[in-house]
């Protein structure tokens, strides 16, 4: 099985471009896909890259995401900040996960600064723009080449 990535967007983001550019970017959200979509292919990885304004979606498919995918990239927007659900929805498949952000969390609201993403994090990225999602791809494939493929046996 060729090595696959789910990369997940959370709320607002589908909203990137004219989102308050000043800390998200003039990118849209269809850039930062076209950017992972050429990256992915340049390592020779399968992608599926979504966004949802709904907690129950994202949840829905991280707890998906077992036997598809290898890994997941996951930029949880505001619900990093909430969402013990989506939390959980992590610990349960037990893949590799990279956080990704847009902005520097850590240099904003006191709010921003805790995430429940992190705790079944491998690592995460903020505060690079988009250029993190390609970091964040970059991570998550030399993790995979580096660690067995356990979830291959699982595929549907
Ligand atoms: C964000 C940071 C979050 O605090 C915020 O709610 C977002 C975007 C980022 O990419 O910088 O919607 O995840």
């Amino acid at each position: 099985m060729r090595t696959s990535v789910l990369i997940l967007n959370g709320p607002n983001l589908n909203m990137l471009g004219t989102r308050q550019p000043e800390v998200y970017g003039h990118e849209t959200l269809a850039d930062i896909e076209r950017l992972c979509d050429e990256h992915a292919a340049t390592l020779g990885v399968a992608m599926d890259f979504r966004q949802s304004n709904s907690e129950g979606d994202l949840v829905t498919w991280i707890q998906d995401a077992r036997g598809r995918h290898h890994g997941i990239i996951i930029n949880a927007a505001a619900y990093t900040h909430t969402s013990v659900a989506i939390l959980d929805a992590l610990l349960a498949v037990e893949l590799p996960v990279v956080e990704v952000h847009l902005s520097n969390i850590h240099r904003r609201e006191a709010f921003r600064q805790h995430s429940y993403v992190s705790q079944a994090a491998r690592g995460m990225i903020c505060g690079f723009g988009s250029h993190g999602y390609v970091l964040a791809l970059d991570a998550l494939h030399r993790m995979l080449a580096a660690s067995p493929r356990t979830h291959d046996k699982e595929k549907r």
